[in-house]
């Protein structure tokens, strides 16, 4: 196969709202694009080819390290190359701790946690095989690092992404790979924008906690990915730019 002459980016959920916008970031900045997701949108898709780019949609579930592998055979077979791996799947729910059953529980796990840990080690392989340098970036979350009433495995699963993204930096870093993560706050997109549907009464609550007083656009997560994928990155590694609004700082303060 002719090598592929644009560069290539990945992204997990990129179905979604933050994926999505990340997408349409990368897009701009000229990379072709496979998107990895459960669900379809075919209009999304097509918006990105109408920009001009070659775009892949694979459906699989990243909690199965099969379906995983068999995505990314399919990167390389179209495109004979990766050079950006943005894992964003996500889930969440809004569930008393007392009250959250093991399947539950072990699903947030398997699809926020372990499935960072199929895509990157899946993709970093391929790379170190090749000896292709690349970037890996994660979509975190504020409350990595900031315990939330009723999210309970949520914010553990992110926890635990902070710490895979630090512990992948550091082996990787040898073989010319960064791993970074993205912590977004509050956003009026994908997993809040449904929670704020189901649960209006939150929205004062959030806002109360929104230090620059207003909530985060998918846009303003997309920015930040930008930076990640753009050369001015290539000196970070191992560690997380919260891009929050201030949320870590306005919960501190929060009162009780
Ligand atoms: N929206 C927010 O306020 C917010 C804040 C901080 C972090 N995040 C994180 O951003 C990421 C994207 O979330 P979003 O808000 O855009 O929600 P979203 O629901 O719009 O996007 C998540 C995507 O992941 C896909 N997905 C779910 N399970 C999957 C699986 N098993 N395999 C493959 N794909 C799967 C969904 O189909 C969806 O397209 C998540 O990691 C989330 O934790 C969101």
């Amino acid at each position: 196969m002719a090598r592929h002459d644009k560069s290539v980016g990945l992204i997990t959920g990129g179905i979604g709202d933050l994926g999505y916008a990340s997408a349409k970031k990368m897009v701009e900045m000229g990379l072709d694009m496979a998107l990895l997701d459960i669900k379809e949108n075919a209009r999304r898709v097509d918006a990105l080819r109408e920009k001009g780019a070659r775009v892949l949609y694979l459906q699989a579930d990243v909690a199965s390290r099969e379906a995983v592998q068999g995505a990314i055979e399919r990167v390389w077979a179209e495109f004979g190359r990766l050079d950006v791996c943005m894992c964003n799947a996500g889930i969440s729910m809004n569930v008393p701790f007392l009250e959250y059953t093991v399947e539950e529980w072990n699903r947030h796990m398997d699809i926020n946690l372990n499935g960072y840990f199929h895509v990157t080690q899946e993709v970093a392989k391929r790379w170190v095989d090749g000896g292709h340098k690349g970037k890996i970036i994660f979509t975190g979350s504020w409350v990595q690092d900031v315990p939330y009433k009723l999210i309970a495995p949520y914010c553990v699963s992110k926890a635990g992404v902070w710490m895979l993204a630090r512990c992948a930096a550091l082996e990787l870093a040898p073989h010319g790979i960064t791993v970074n993560a993205i912590a977004p706050g509050i956003v009026e997109a994908g997993l809040t924008a449904r929670e704020l549907r189901d649960f209006p009464e939150f929205r004062e609550e959030f806002m109360s906690l929104i230090p620059l007083g207003t909530i985060q656009q998918a846009e303003d997560v997309a920015d930040v990915v930008g930076f990640l994928v753009s050369d001015a990155s290539n000196y970070i590694t191992g560690t997380t730019i919260t891009c929050d609004g201030g949320c870590v700082v306005g919960a501190a303060s929060a009162p009780k």
